[in-house]
């Protein structure tokens, strides 16, 4: 079946297509228009969303489907995950017959379903994701798992493939830890380092002592520039990395330390409020564009001045998840590719 739980287990040629396919959903807004009539998707959120809930549904119906978005717990049953222990919790209905029930009334399912932030190998692993999977019996995309976004990783593959007219290949990307209140997931960090490596960019990593990514996710992105040609590198100073940048990528996520000791990995994180991207920084980089996969706190993770500046993609990232998803539901169902 036809799951697409991350991106980067697809083929290049896939990857290729969907991309290309993307940019002509951008170019004109009625392309391969009413493909689909009599389809029906499920959108399961776990989790708030706009951008995702909004363009799923919008892309879905653009086909010429039919989207059903469920929001567990509200309006539904909530659902237990648990096997072999007596349901004698608050929810009514198991995740099993959930989506085993869903998947009788529609041709794809979409979930979001974030990290625990407490089970770290669960996180990793992403296993409610593949729980939620093994239960349907349609395919499923991962509207943001615990440890994937691959439709915000799509979408920003095409905006950065449109903004260097193809050539992104060697071009300088900066993915920058910034601070943040919360300690936020790395699903996607994770991608999109993913992503520009597939793209054969120049990536570092820049993020302070404490906040490196996942090592298996650093392996496959080294994996992934030696395929395209591309360099994946890390730094704890923020102002070096920009140098030079042509890209600079603001995200925040918690530390690992967070699964076992919580308070400590706050402590570090208050203590790296300069972590922020500011017009400094941007003015260090060559003609470099922000991006950011949204929702940002401004004045937090980056500087109003940035965001209200001309030499931002941030939401050319938000609607190209429009197109990159109508890409991806075509793909899925048509088997273009
Ligand atoms: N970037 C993104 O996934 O936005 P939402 O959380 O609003 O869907």
């Amino acid at each position: 079946m036809k799951h697409v739980l991350n991106l980067h287990s697809l083929p290049d040629s896939v990857w290729d297509v969907l991309i290309g396919e993307a940019l002509k959903h951008a170019e004109n807004r009625a392309y391969r228009s009413n493909q689909h009539p009599g389809k029906h998707m499920g959108l399961v959120f776990f989790n708030d969303s706009l951008r995702t809930r909004v363009s799923m549904e919008l892309a879905v119906a653009a086909l010429g489907a039919t989207p059903v978005t469920v929001t567990p717990g509200s309006g539904t049953w909530g659902f237990a995950w648990e096997k072999g222990r007596p349901m004698l919790g608050g929810e009514a209905e198991h995740i099993q017959e959930a989506v085993g029930v869903l998947s009788r009334y529609v041709d794809a399912l979409g979930v979001r379903l974030f990290a625990s932030g407490t089970d770290r190998d669960q996180d990793r692993e992403d296993a409610l994701l593949q729980q939620f999977a093994a239960a349907s019996a349609v395919p499923v995309l991962n509207l943001e798992s615990a440890s994937r976004h691959p439709c915000q990783a799509l979408a920003d593959a095409a905006v950065l493939t449109r903004h260097f007219d193809g050539h992104a290949k060697r071009k300088k990307f900066v993915l920058s830890w910034t601070n943040h209140p919360k300690a936020l997931p790395m699903a996607v960090p994770n991608s999109t380092l993913l992503m520009a490596a597939r793209l054969g960019m120049d990536v570092t990593v820049a993020r302070p002592d404490g906040f490196e990514l996942e090592s298996d996710v650093m392996e496959k992105a080294a994996e992934l520039a030696s395929s395209s040609g591309g360099r994946v590198q890390e730094s704890n100073d923020l102002q070096a990395a920009v140098l030079g940048a042509q890209v600079i990528y603001a995200k925040s996520w918690g530390a690992v330390r967070r699964y076992e000791h919580p308070e400590a990995e706050a402590k570090m994180r208050q203590s790296h409020r300069d972590w922020r991207i500011t017009e400094s920084h941007m003015h260090a980089g060559d003609n470099a564009q922000f991006m950011h996969c949204l929702p940002v706190r401004r004045g937090v993770v980056v500087d109003d001045a940035v965001l209200d500046g001309s030499q931002t993609l941030h939401l050319d990232q938000a609607e190209f998840r429009l197109h990159g998803q109508k890409a991806l539901l075509d793909w899925m169902w048509e088997g273009k590719g």
